[in-house]
This record gives structure tokens, sequence and C-alpha cells, in this order.
């Protein structure tokens, strides 16, 4: 049985007064299901990260890193290695998010070695994948979702490779209000699965959890959740609000 896991991803955003009073209110707001019948977790920018996992450490929400650099250490000015984001407690680390492929550059070869380094650094990854508008409507969201997938967790043994939560994330719903409809989303996802069960195995890809994002909000949270293949929701712009993020959160829980 898959637990449903609900993670903020609070990108450039928060100062470190209003970091440490979200993940407070969160904290404080999703105990009960916290752990129990639901994963939460929220994803800060880097120099809030160690304030926000003291501000978490009563309660029983994870916190992970926005990204990481696949290298364990050494002369890469300005990167952060998995092991630092370890040593001071993350859980996880998103991994692909559509922001880094298409505003930063990231390549699905690059995407890949950080899903490596990020387990083999003890963190769990969340590799997110999804097609742009232009994509879908050229109807090529079933090829670039493969190919996100694929090159992502290329070289990936089994056990390796179920260490990895899946985002969907269409980049045409990201932050534009857009929502995919949950059938649109739901076939997606199986389709994920699928791929899947056909890259390891049928127990792989039923135990694997692969969230939604893109425009998630309290409204649409428990229709999207009530689909057979939305395991959880990646969540941005809710999930600088305490009150929408937790509504969401105990939608899904
Ligand atoms: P929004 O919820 O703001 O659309 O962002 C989704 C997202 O990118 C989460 O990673």
């Amino acid at each position: 049985m898959r637990k449903p896991f609900v993670a903020g991803n609070w990108k450039m955003n928060t100062d470190s007064q209003s970091s440490v009073d979200l993940a407070g209110r969160v904290g404080s707001g999703s105990s009960g299901v916290a752990g129990q019948t639901v994963d939460v977790a929220v994803c800060p920018p880097f120099v809030y990260l160690q304030s926000v996992v003291r501000a978490v450490a009563v309660s029983s929400v994870a916190v992970g890193a926005q990204d990481i650099y696949f290298e364990a250490k050494g002369a890469f000015t300005g990167e952060i290695s998995a092991s630092m984001l370890k040593d001071i407690g993350c859980t996880y680390v998103l991994c692909g998010h559509s922001e880094r492929r298409h505003v930063i550059g990231e390549t699905d070869d690059l995407i890949n070695k950080k899903v490596i380094a990020a387990i083999s650094g003890g963190l769990l990854p969340i590799l997110c994948v999804g097609e742009l508008q232009s994509e879908r409507e050229a109807g090529l969201t079933n090829e670039v979702v493969t190919r996100h997938v694929k090159n992502g967790l290329s070289d990936l043994g089994r056990e390796k490779a179920s260490a990895v939560t899946i985002a969907y994330e269409p980049v045409w719903a990201i932050g534009t209000g857009l929502t995919a409809t949950p059938e649109q989303a739901q076939e997606v996802h199986a389709f994920i699965r699928g791929l899947l069960a056909e890259m390891y195995d049928a127990d792989l890809a039923a135990e694997t959890r692969i969230l939604y994002g893109g425009s998630v909000k309290p409204g649409n949270a428990a229709e999207l959740m009530a689909r057979e293949d939305i395991d959880g929701l990646l969540v941005g712009g809710a999930s600088l609000k305490a009150d929408d993020f937790l509504a969401i959160v105990q939608a899904a829980a």
C-alpha cells in the first residue's frame, strides 16, 4: 500500500523569519496525520534548511532540499552535496524540477547524476518529470515523460530505484492556475507506472509513489488524490500559506 505523500516546494520564497513560522505552523497543524496516514515534507531554500529542520524537529514533518550537486565534495563553487544535506537533517531532495530543466538548463544526464548522488548520499530523491504545453499539444506527452523517467533513472538498479519518488508536473500547469484534470493526471500517472513495470518489475511499479504537481490547491486536492495512481501532491504556491497547505495535507491523509 502506498502511503500518500504531500510535499511543499517553497521555491525561491520566504525569509529567515517567515520560513521558520511557516514550518512551525505546518508541523503543529499536521500533528496526528503527518508520518501516520500521510508523509509530509517541506522544501525551503538552501539558506533556511537548518532553521526549518529545527522548526519541524518536534513534528513528523520531513525536510527536503530543492536541488543538489552530484559530486561529494571539492572545488565546485556554490554547490551543495547530498552528504551536506543529509548532515543537516534533510530527508528528501527534488531532482529535475521543471524550473531547473527549463530556466536553469539542466539536462537529463545531469539530473540522472543528481538522482544517483542523492541516493548514494542517503537522501530520497523526488524526480520531477513533465511536458511543456507545446509538447502536449503536439501529442508528445508520453514520449517526453518516457525520456525523463528513463534517463532520470538510468543506471539505477532495482534497489536504488525503489528509493525514488516520481513527481509528474506538467509544465503548463505550474504556477499558471491551470491544473491538469484528474483524468489527465491519472492517465499520465498510470502510464508512468506501466513504464516502471517495464523498466523494473510490477512490484516496484506498485510500490513507487507518483505525485502530481501543478496548481494544486485545497479545492482540487481531494479529487486528484481520489485517482488510483495519484499517490500524493507536490505543491508550489499553495505551500506558502500554512492553512492552504494543511488543507491539502488533510485532503491526502
Ligand atoms: P504550483 O503549485 O505553484 O503550480 O507549483 C508546482 C510546482 O512546481 C511544485 O514543484
